[in-house]
């Protein structure tokens, strides 16, 4: 069922149940990060992997602060400058957080997001929401009320609307675990923004081993569309024949020789939020299609690029 109302999400949150809310990067499937019982539910309803921890959301550092939840003095500078926002802070656990949310680690995964009324909902709220993005576990994430719906509604009490994700990316992750800090996940602010706030360059030791137990998430096949997808390298090897048979995502410019129709382009003049806004449903898109194959072509590697390069390739067939 999707709802507009606030103040009933914040009841059927209340009774714990599951509400799917919007967020500026992707729809979050919402439970009481308090309540073990509601937060099982989250695990059960995307058929996570238990070993995964959630991420859990609330409106201003103070509340967390006030659940235990302390962020180390680089993270602060992080957070005054991009919280509300796409970033992610994994800090040391407080008592109150159960087990079931950090999957048995120390530490805690915090954010908040971006969006008027998720905001005015977690105010009103006397605990913090866990919310994993509101998909299937390593399907594509939502980034509409309809996706959520159409994927979840059956299980899930509510999906509250709250429009078009203006980010479209998963928060960027970083850990400040270990004292220096950590890249997690790429995702929606730049590791640029990032290294130049912090004015040092991220350990990204942690991002590129996909089976690391830390980073559990991050597993190599993600996002995956039914219809294969593979990186633009193939697409030179193909015969004529086979280019009426393929669906083509593409940055800023159409593919010569793939039909036009079966073309999707993330930003016609080469912006990269924009592209980045438009990803998941374009992968959505070029699935619906029913081609053959999917042939995706990567960004530059700089600015969102990166991180949005990196969820292609987590939908690409290995
Ligand atoms: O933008 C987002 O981050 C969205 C919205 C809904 O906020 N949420 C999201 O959640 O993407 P999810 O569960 O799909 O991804 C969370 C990632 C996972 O890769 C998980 O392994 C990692 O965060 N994570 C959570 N807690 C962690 C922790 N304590 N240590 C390390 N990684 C953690
Ligand atoms: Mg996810």
């Amino acid at each position: 069922m999707i709802i507009k109302d606030n103040l009933l999400a914040k009841q059927i949150l209340e009774e714990g149940k599951l509400v799917a809310i919007p967020t500026e990067t992707v729809y979050g499937l919402a439970a009481n990060a308090f309540d073990g019982k509601a937060v099982a539910a989250i695990y059960q309803v995307k058929n996570r992997p238990q070993f995964n921890p959630l991420i859990i959301h609330s409106n201003s550092l103070k509340r967390f602060e006030e659940w235990g939840i302390f962020l180390p003095k680089e993270a602060l500078l992080l957070a005054e400058k991009f919280s509300p926002g796409p970033i992610t802070f994994v800090v040391k656990k407080s008592s109150k957080v159960p087990d079931i949310v950090s999957a048995g680690h120390d530490t805690v995964a915090i954010r908040i997001p971006n969006h008027a009324k998720t905001l005015s909902l977690l105010e009103s709220l006397d605990f913090p929401l866990a919310a994993p993005s509101a998909n299937l576990s390593g399907t594509v994430s939502p980034t509409t009320a309809e996706d959520v719906e159409t994927q979840l509604g059956y299980a899930i009490a509510a999906v509250l609307d709250g429009g078009n994700c203006h980010v479209g990316l998963e928060s960027t992750i970083i850990s400040f675990a270990e004292g220096r800090p950590k890249l997690l996940r790429l995702g929606g602010l730049s590791l640029e923004k990032i290294e130049h706030v912090l004015n040092q360059t991220l350990d990204k030791t942690m991002l590129i081993n996909n089976e690391n137990p830390q980073a559990p998430g991050m597993l190599s096949r993600h996002y995956a569309p039914k219809t294969p997808l593979y990186i633009d390298a193939a697409v030179n090897h193909l015969k004529e024949a086979q280019y009426n048979e393929m669906a083509f995502i593409g940055f800023s410019q159409k593919h010569p020789k793939i039909l036009g129709s079966n073309q999707i382009i993330l930003s016609p003049k080469g912006d990269y939020a924009e592209a980045a806004q438009n990803l998941f449903a374009a992968i959505r898109k070029a699935d619906a299609l029913q081609m053959k194959l999917i042939i995706a072509e990567l960004l530059p590697e700089e600015n969102l690029g990166l991180a949005i390069n990196d969820r292609l390739k987590r939908a690409a067939v290995k």
